[in-house]
């Protein structure tokens, strides 16, 4: 008998690439996608396509606002794992939807949490819950390990925070075999649109193809730890592969400022980015060092009333327990980020070359 994983949030960036994971690993792999008036499954275009997988692959139609939906699946397909990834992810839009955010990203876990324990499968079904490093907000130190107090900064850390320890207490309670996976934030060309990296290398590949543009951001001088998402799917798998449940920091170890990420993709393609203005104020910008273009302004819409200003793991736990460990650097990263951005414009695959500047990482 195959494996069966069921996925929540199957359509998002994690989603596509654990499918792929596990796929590859030979399971059957059952994803819950919500209805929606445009196509929402572009990021599974190639499984869906690729025959030797797509057989093993189902698409079943649900909402983690659902709750009866989600017990009819876990009660059909029976999943020996269950990755709960569905999320209103974006921390910014959680202030315009708290209460949404709330229902899908707090009380959607305890939702599936309640659908094992009702269909009777404590004993055999595995559940990871994606929990974030969003839940350290206003950090109490540096770096954040799994030991570190929690303090969110916004809806959206605050309804992970309720999924994080109901997830803890049904593994205490119900002996539950059940991880969060305290992810940092991890990116890659399928990353959604409005997170900042994303951003950042689609206007920087619209520049270098010949398109006008600026980069309107907000705050310049927050940190993240930033990892490619393939490796940290390894991780949530790894997880649930272990003897007993626990939780689990990923991370590189390493931050980056936005600043400094805008300064390396320009670099990319060779554009040195001079700082003119108050440093932090809505009137800095950023021009072209050599021509004097702008090329990136504050908008204050990008601004965050309650900003975390610095995330940095400690992986350590997740290297000894999991033998899992970050490899790509975030240079690396976003330069396979702007490459795709570029080809997606460049159809006519008119000779962009741009690997010749990877020394500027
Ligand atoms: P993503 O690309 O935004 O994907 C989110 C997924 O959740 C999408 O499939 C989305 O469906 C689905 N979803 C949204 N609302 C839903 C609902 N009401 N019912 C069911 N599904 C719903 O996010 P991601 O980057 O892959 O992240 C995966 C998970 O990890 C999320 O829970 C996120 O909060 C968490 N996380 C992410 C990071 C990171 O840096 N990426 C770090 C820590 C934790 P549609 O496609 O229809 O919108
Ligand atoms: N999105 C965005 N857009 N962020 C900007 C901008 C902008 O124009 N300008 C500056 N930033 C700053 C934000 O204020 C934040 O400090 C940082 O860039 C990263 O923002 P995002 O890329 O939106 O990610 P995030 O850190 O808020 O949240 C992501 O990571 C979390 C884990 O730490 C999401 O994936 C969450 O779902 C995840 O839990």
């Amino acid at each position: 008998m195959k494996k069966r994983a069921l996925i929540t949030g199957v359509t998002g960036q994690d989603g596509s690439y654990l499918s792929k994971l596990l796929l590859e690993k030979g399971y059957e792999v059952y994803g819950i996608q919500r209805r929606s008036s445009t196509i929402n499954t572009h990021r599974l275009d190639q499984i869906l396509k690729d025959r030797t997988i797509n057989k093993n692959f189902f698409l079943h139609y649900g909402d983690l606002s659902d709750g009866t939906n989600i017990v009819r699946l876990v009660s059909e397909i029976q999943p020996d794992e269950i990755y709960n990834l569905g999320a209103m992810s974006q921390v910014q839009i959680s202030s315009d939807s708290p209460e949404y955010t709330a229902n899908i990203d707090g009380v959607g876990a305890l939702r599936v949490l309640e659908a094992i324990r009702i269909c009777g499968l404590e004993n055999k079904t595995k559940f990871y819950q994606a929990s974030t490093s969003e839940l350290f907000g206003k950090v109490t130190e540096v770096p954040q390990t799994e030991k570190t107090p929690f303090y969110p900064r916004s809806p959206y850390g605050v309804a992970k925070l309720y999924a994080h320890w109901i997830t803890v207490n049904y593994r205490e309670m119900y002996n539950l075999f059940a991880c969060n996976g305290i992810l940092f934030n991890h990116e890659s060309p399928i990353r959604g649109e409005e997170f900042v990296t994303r951003k950042i290398t689609k206007m920087v590949a619209k520049i270098f193809c010949g398109q006008q543009g600026v980069l309107s951001l907000g705050n310049l001088d927050t940190k993240r730890d930033w990892g490619y998402a393939k490796e940290y799917v390894e991780g949530m798998w790894l997880m649930l592969q272990q003897e007993s449940p626990g939780d689990f920091i990923l991370a590189t170890g390493k931050s980056t400022s936005v600043r400094e990420l805008v300064e390396l993709v320009f670099r990319f393609i060779d554009i040195e980015i001079e700082w003119i203005g108050e440093r932090g104020s809505l009137d800095e910008i950023g021009i072209n060092k050599k021509t004097g273009k702008l090329l990136v302004n504050i908008d204050p819409r990008y601004y965050r009333n309650n900003e975390v200003d610095l995330l940095l793991g400690d992986p350590s736990k997740a290297k000894e327990i999991l033998g899992w460990e970050a490899k790509m650097n975030v240079g690396e990263l976003a330069y396979k980020m702007l490459r795709s951005d570029i080809d997606q414009i460049n159809h006519n695959n008119k000779i962009l070359n741009i690997s010749n500047r990877i020394d500027a990482i």
